[in-house]
């Protein structure tokens, strides 16, 4: 038997993507501890131990986890839903190398995401970071000037719990601080155990066989871009900085990220250990619609999460087997491949590091962008947006010493961009 233990709140107020089929269980008054098996608690309780997982609202967790399965190569691992006691929502959760995707679906018509999903179709909520003490962490988050989400609770059963607590960051988005133990700590998950109370190991799924068979290498997120509205981008910068303890990684202005047309400003903000990073977009003035832009008027005018990016070590061989997989990517205009090796080898060459070494003809042939800085170089690709809004998609990129994000990629980017968005008739 499980339950859900909370500090000072009555069950109504709990999240319903967490607790989903687990509120007619009984209702503690006090949490219940929830340590981590990993070694000593900093003092720093803002201090990230990984990404635990991103959540995903969709209309039909069913049919996306076939299609991310499929497209992406992701184990659907793990379900939540009324074969399990979950009456409120459906829940799967996607795993490939230490990338955790949570998709959720709600299943009655007064479910809060149900109004999510009117307004931004298919996207991510949260992004959901593993902590040492969730309830600490949330309250030094707080301490910091974050405002709350929802306060902390706790799941549990005789075998471990978790605790969960959130605060609001851009638009529609929410980072919830996770700490676990027992059966649901971290270790355990990755090693193969179940996600929460009220979850199941999905059996018999025949595309998980074939996605062990033919991988496509996807190892963990590299970055989460965030998009917000015209003015806002250093607000949240600070936001990042004050709240949650992170740092400017790097930013590129208008000069750096413009076309003839459309221009974006950015600025990255990168945890204090470098477990994430999360770079914040703002639209710039162009004499057309940036790209930034378009995906607010498709979100409701709401910022939110725009890519997510996963790290692979080899991205020839993820980008092919993807593209068999059929998945659809932006495609690089032929004049990118006129100079780009001049311009790549020359920057390695100027900071002292080896020519790119993939083979030439096949990052033509497969589309792949690449970038050089002073760190060495970085194959990058994007896929066009995964749902009929334009609005979230995925990059997948492989560094090479680099831990810049292909800002010289970013004009030929454009030019594949607003020509996607010419076809949509947004530019
Ligand atoms: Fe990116």
């Amino acid at each position: 038997m499980s339950s859900i233990s909370t500090k000072k709140q009555s069950a109504s107020k709990l999240p319903f993507e967490i607790c989903g089929g687990q509120t007619r269980l009984a209702i503690m008054t006090k949490t219940a501890p929830a340590t981590t098996t990993s070694s000593a608690a900093p003092t720093d309780h803002l201090a990230l131990i990984d990404v635990d997982y991103v959540h995903f609202i969709v209309g039909n967790a069913k049919q996306a986890a076939f299609f991310y399965a499929q497209a992406f190569g992701f184990q659907v691992d793990q379900v939540s839903d009324l074969t399990t006691g979950n009456r409120d929502s459906a829940k799967y959760l996607l795993t490939q190398g230490n990338i955790r995707i949570l998709l959720e679906t709600p299943l009655t018509p007064t479910h809060p995401f149900n109004k999510e999903l009117t307004r931004f179709g298919d996207g991510i909520k949260d992004i959901a970071l593993t902590v040492f003490d969730a309830e600490k962490a949330y309250e030094q988050a707080v301490r910091n000037g974050g405002e709350s989400a929802y306060e902390p609770y706790t799941v549990s059963n005789a075998t471990g719990s978790a605790t969960f607590a959130g605060i609001k960051t851009y638009g529609r988005a929410v980072h919830t601080f996770v700490s676990r133990s027992g059966a649901y700590s971290l270790p355990n998950i990755k090693a193969g155990g179940l996600f929460l109370p009220n979850f199941a190991k999905v059996e018999n799924y025949a595309l998980n066989t074939y996605n062990r068979e033919h991988v496509c290498g996807l190892k963990f997120f590299d970055h989460c871009v965030g998009n917000v509205e015209l003015g806002k981008m250093n607000y949240w910068v600070n936001w990042y900085e004050q709240v949650m303890g992170f740092k400017m990684f790097k930013h590129f202005d208008d000069a750096d990220i413009s076309t003839e047309y459309s221009a974006l400003m950015s600025k990255v903000m990168a945890s204090g250990n470098h477990l994430i990073k999360m770079p914040i977009n703002e639209p710039a003035a162009g004499k057309r619609k940036s790209q930034i832009q378009e995906y607010l008027d498709w979100h409701d005018q709401t910022p939110g999460v725009q890519h997510l990016a996963f790290r692979t070590d080899d991205e020839l061989t993820s980008v092919a087997e993807l593209r068999r997989r059929g998945v659809d990517f932006l495609t690089i205009p032929e004049a990118y491949y006129k100079n780009v090796w001049e311009r790549v080898n020359a920057l390695l060459i100027k900071s002292g590091h080896e020519a790119v070494k993939e083979d030439h003809q096949r990052v033509r042939d497969l589309g792949i962008l690449v970038d050089a800085d002073d760190e060495g170089y970085l194959l990058q690709l994007f896929t066009k947006p995964l749902q009929d809004r334009p609005t979230m998609f995925f990059e997948i990129i492989c560094r090479r010493g680099s831990q810049s994000f292909g800002k010289g990629n970013f004009k030929a980017l454009f030019e594949s961009l607003e020509m996607e968005q010419g076809r949509r008739g947004n530019l």
